[in-house]
């Protein structure tokens, strides 16, 4: 540890530790533009100098390391003109005319920099050149009249997504921000994760969507969880008048530490389905409003003979966009109080199936996405994380310039097969074949860390490369690379689950242990999953495929979930179709009894996400007069039907062997 003096005050901090981070320790905070507690520290805007005791000139702090006996003044009156003289600066070199800007007033980091300072007018006149708005881009506009050049766009885009859309482009007070070589940034590789903008603390990059809205003075924000998929992103809800204004990612999230992707942040505020706000009943072949009471007064009759009759009674089917308490009671009511035998989610297990039946013989062998961040070599196997959990991706393309080598095999070309070391196209089907020919490499080559037992070393590598397509020498330099790294990580996803073999997820266990990924502390083995609550739904046995056979009945709780075409299909041959939606889809079309459903922002609840963290997800809304949380409606048709639910989800969540840890 370091002693030093800041403003009188005797503090100790980490060696590496910045004066400005040692600063804040001690409870003093020193004015900031272009630092961010996410990124690396970069010193352009000067804003945070300090005076050091035995230095000619003030110091930034952000980018000045500790040391013994280091005498820190941070609030000096020469400190102090400085940063005025500072911020009269960075005010006269570009448009920053408060009044006319959508952040003034609220989030503007410029601003309120100012008013600390007292500042009420500018000092100096401004004589700024103009620029043109860049207003290319569906979400977000680019206004390099207000922008500082701290760059913390440009190296959040690089640093934290590791896309490396943003760059600056001239020299001195004609520097800008631009989009690859200077195109509009609506046409560039930009991939609308919009942390660009989270981060920028000016107007300079602006949010479309809650542009002009209000000031954020005047909004509530509510912490809560990302149900786009099972990474379990923390968010923070930026509400007014009962509206989400605009989504940003939580800095202070385990998950994602304040990065989201466009799902996350934008798909919500692009709602365009329409929604149920009534419940419905078929009358006459036509859905006609009808009062809560009568609508469950029908499915308590229709549904109640159903029970007890375990294939030709009942199936039910629920989202795994759910939170964990409504796919408990759902799993209670139907599953345990009908006793019916087809009982599962809408994902079907797809991607977690073989995944728990593993985990029912080895018990948790996943481990958490903090993995990635030492891995120095990563196999990528039927995970397309880029597209369907761009978060995880975003960890891994963030590491790749630090020197982390990815490995990818997918049949389908991917978005990472550009940035990948090595890229395997294996012919469909071939996963188990090629998983064995790498571990027989390994073996072979005495490369393994952990013992497996191969008998025929040869046949086998000589199978996978018949199997795949993929050569021999190509195969060889993958297992090298695995077995010689020194924190290696395998991530599997859906092309791997969906196949349901439960002996390719133990060939990736056994790969797994013989390169090191896996072992008594370290757990470098990862599925992806699918949705919000994949985990939470296959905890609960809701990984069955939905096959209807008899079945007189189906209850569909959709919640908010989309629905594929494929089973909308299988649903409208349901003999009666009751649909819990919030809404209207093909399968509300089809269904004999609708029941709204509230939003996921309008229901408080618990996600499991990816790797087993039990996350709580806050109300941030209400719902539309008339619409009723999926809980309250399953307690209102468990009631009507003498089938009392005990909601303890917590414990049934733990009754089956999980994959990963949960806590
Ligand atoms: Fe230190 Fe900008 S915050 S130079």
């Amino acid at each position: 540890m370091v002693q030093l003096t800041i403003n009188g005050k005797q503090i100790e901090a980490a060696e590496g530790t910045t004066v400005l981070s040692a600063a804040k320790q001690a409870g003093i905070e020193i004015p900031t533009l272009c630092a961010h507690k996410e990124l690396t520290p970069f010193g352009g805007c000067r804003l945070c100098i300090v005076d050091v005791q035995g230095f000619r000139v003030p110091i930034a702090s952000c980018t000045l390391p500790v040391s013994n006996g280091m005498v820190v003044n941070t609030e000096t009156e020469a400190i102090q003109k400085s940063r005025k003289f500072i911020l009269s600066m960075l005010f006269s070199e570009r448009n920053h005319f408060c009044p006319f800007c959508q952040v003034s007033g609220g989030d503007c980091e410029l601003q309120n920099a100012a008013y600390a300072e007292d500042m009420t007018h500018w000092p100096m006149q401004p004589g700024w050149n103009k620029y043109p708005v860049d207003s290319s881009h569906p979400y977000y506009v680019l206004d390099n009249n207000r922008c500082i050049l701290c760059r913390r766009c440009v190296r959040a885009c690089g640093e934290l997504v590791g896309n490396f859309t943003l760059t600056m482009a001239e020299r001195g007070a004609s520097t800008l921000v631009v989009a690859d070589t200077n195109v509009p940034l609506g046409e560039s590789t930009c991939i609308k994760c919009g942390t660009c903008v989270q981060v920028c603390p000016t107007g300079a990059l602006i949010d479309r969507t809650s542009a002009y809205q209000g000031h954020d003075l005047m909004m509530s924000e509510i912490k809560s969880v990302c149900i786009g998929c099972s990474v379990g992103c923390g968010i923070k809800m930026i509400v007014h008048d009962n509206r989400i204004v605009r989504i940003e990612g939580d800095w202070d999230a385990p998950v994602n530490r304040g990065v989201l992707c466009e799902h996350g942040r934008y798909d919500p505020m692009n709602e365009k389905r329409n929604r149920i706000t009534s419940p419905m009943l078929r009358k006459d072949g036509k859905l006609t409003p009808v009062s809560w009471d009568e609508a469950l007064s029908v499915v308590a009759d229709k549904l109640k003979p159903l029970a007890g009759k375990e294939h030709d009674g009942l199936a039910a089917l629920a989202s795994t966009r759910l939170p964990v308490e409504a796919l408990a009671m759902f799993k209670e009511l139907f599953a345990d109080g009908f006793k019916s035998g087809m009982v599962t989610s809408t994902e079907e297990g797809m991607t977690t199936a073989s995944v728990n039946a593993v985990a029912e013989k080895a018990g948790a062998f996943e481990g958490k996405l903090d993995v990635l961040k030492n891995a120095d070599v990563v196999l990528c196997i039927g995970a397309n994380v880029a597209k369907s959990h761009m978060v995880a991706g975003f960890m891994i393309k963030r590491a790749l310039p630090k020197g982390m080598r990815l490995v990818n095999i997918d049949p389908e070309a991917s978005e990472l097969d550009d940035l990948a070391d090595v890229s395997l196209t294996p012919k469909t089907g071939s996963d188990l074949a090629l998983v064995e020919a790498l571990q027989a490499v390994i073996v072979k080559e005495g490369l393994g860390r952990a013992p497996l037992s191969i008998q025929n070393a040869d046949g086998l590598i000589e199978a996978g490369v018949n199997a795949s397509g993929v050569d021999a020498e190509t195969l060889s330099r993958v297992a090298r690379l695995l077995a010689n790294a020194v924190s290696p990580v395998i991530l599997y996803g859906k092309g791997v689950t969906a196949q349901r073999d439960e002996k390719l997820v133990e060939a990736l266990l056994d790969l797994a242990k013989l390169t090191g990924a896996v072992d008594a502390e370290r757990f470098g083995l990862l599925s992806v999953k699918g949705e919000a609550n994949s985990v939470a739904a296959a905890q609960f046995n809701l990984d069955k495929q939905f096959v209807l056979n008899g079945q007189q009945a189906v209850y569909a709780l959709i919640g908010d979930d989309f629905v594929s075409r494929r089973l909308a299909e299988r649903l409208s041959k349901a003999p009666y179709l009751v649909v819990q939606a919030t809404y209207a889809s093909l399968v509300t079309e089809k269904a004999d009894v609708v029941l709204p459903a509230a939003l996921w922002s309008e229901q408080a609840g618990h996600y499991v996400n990816m790797d087993g963290r039990i996350q709580t997800a806050e109300k941030a809304i209400n719902a539309p007069d008339g619409v009723r949380e999926s809980t309250t409606v399953l307690a209102e048709v468990a009631m009507r039907m003498n089938m009392p639910i005990k909601q303890d989800w917590n414990t049934s969540l733990r009754t089956r062997k999980a994959s990963v840890t949960l806590a």
